[in-house]
C-alpha cells in the first residue's frame, strides 16, 4: 500500500498569519501542505498565487502541493514552478492539450497531477497514466472549502485506483474529507488526504487532535482494506 499523507488546505487557516499556520499544522502532524490556487475564472472564488507559495516555500521544507484551480494553466507552471512548488495539479479543462501541460509541469523538474471534477471521468486519465505522478479526485465541485463529501466520488476512487495499479501514483481526495468520510475514500484506494475545516476547527491548540483523527480513521480503514 502507498505511504498515507493528511493535507492541511491552507485555505481554510488563519490567512493573516499564514506562516504561522504552516508551522503549527507540521508541527501537529501535518505531512504535505496543499496550497489551492483559484482564478475567478475557471472557479468562482479568487485563491493563492505564486507569491503566497513563495513566503510559504519559506517557513517550511515539507512539500508543497499545489493545486490549479486556473485556466489556463501553462501560462502560469513556471511562475509556480519558481515559487517552489513540489507536487503542481492541474485539472484536464484548464487547457487544449493536456500531455503537454503533464509534460511541462515535469520538464521544470516538478510531480505533475491532474484533478478530476466530480463529473469528470477517470477516462481523462487513460492516455497519461505514465505522464502523472497523482490523481486528485474531487469530492466537491472546486472553488470553495467547507462543502459536503459527494457519496458518488467512492466508486470514482475505485476506478482510478483499478487504472493506476502498478504504477508509481498516489490517490488524493480534496473536498469533504473528515474524520467520518476518510474510512471510506481510504477503502477505495485514496492515499493522500486533504482536509481543511477537519484540521483547522477549534484553532491551533486542536490541530495535533483534529490530524491524528483523520490518519488513526485513515489508518484503520488501510487495515480493513484488501
Ligand atoms: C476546494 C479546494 C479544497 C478545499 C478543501 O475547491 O480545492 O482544497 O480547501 O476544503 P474542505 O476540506 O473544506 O472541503
Ligand atoms: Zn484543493
Amino acid at each position: 500500500m502507498r505511504p498515507l499523507a493528511i493535507l492541511p488546505s491552507m485555505l481554510a487557516g488563519d490567512l493573516a498569519r499564514i506562516g504561522a499556520e504552516v508551522e503549527d499544522v507540521v508541527a501537529a502532524g501535518g505531512d504535505i501542505i496543499h496550497l489551492d490556487a483559484m482564478d475567478a475564472h475557471f472557479v468562482p472564488d479568487i485563491g493563492f498565487g505564486p507569491q503566497i507559495v513563495k513566503a510559504v516555500r519559506r517557513v517550511t521544507d515539507r512539500p508543497l502541493d499545489v493545486h490549479l484551480m486556473i485556466a489556463p494553466a501553462d501560462p502560469y507552471l513556471h511562475a509556480f514552478a519558481e515559487a517552489g512548488a513540489d507536487i503542481i495539479t492541474i485539472h484536464p479543462e484548464a487547457g487544449p492539450h493536456l500531455q503537454r501541460s503533464l509534460q511541462l509541469i515535469r520538464g521544470l523538474g516538478k510531480k505533475a497531477g491532474v484533478a478530476l471534477d466530480p463529473a469528470t471521468s477517470e477516462i481523462a486519465l487513460e492516455y497519461v497514466l505514465g505522464d502523472i505522478d497523482l490523481v486528485l479526485v474531487m469530492c466537491v465541485n472546486p472553488g470553495f472549502g467547507g462543502q459536503a463529501f459527494i457519496p458518488a466520488m467512492l466508486e470514482k476512487i475505485r476506478r482510478v485506483r483499478a487504472m493506476t495499479a502498478g504504477y508509481d501514483i498516489d490517490i488524493e481526495v480534496d473536498g469533504g474529507i473528515t474524520a467520518e468520510t476518510a474510512a471510506d475514500v481510504v477503502m477505495a484506494g485514496a492515499n493522500w488526504l486533504v482536509a481543511g475545516p477537519a484540521i483547522f476547527k477549534g484553532g491551533a491548540a486542536a490541530y495535533t487532535d483534529n490530524i491524528a483523527a483523520l490518519r488513526a480513521a485513515a489508518e484503520a480503514a488501510r487495515g480493513e482494506r484488501i
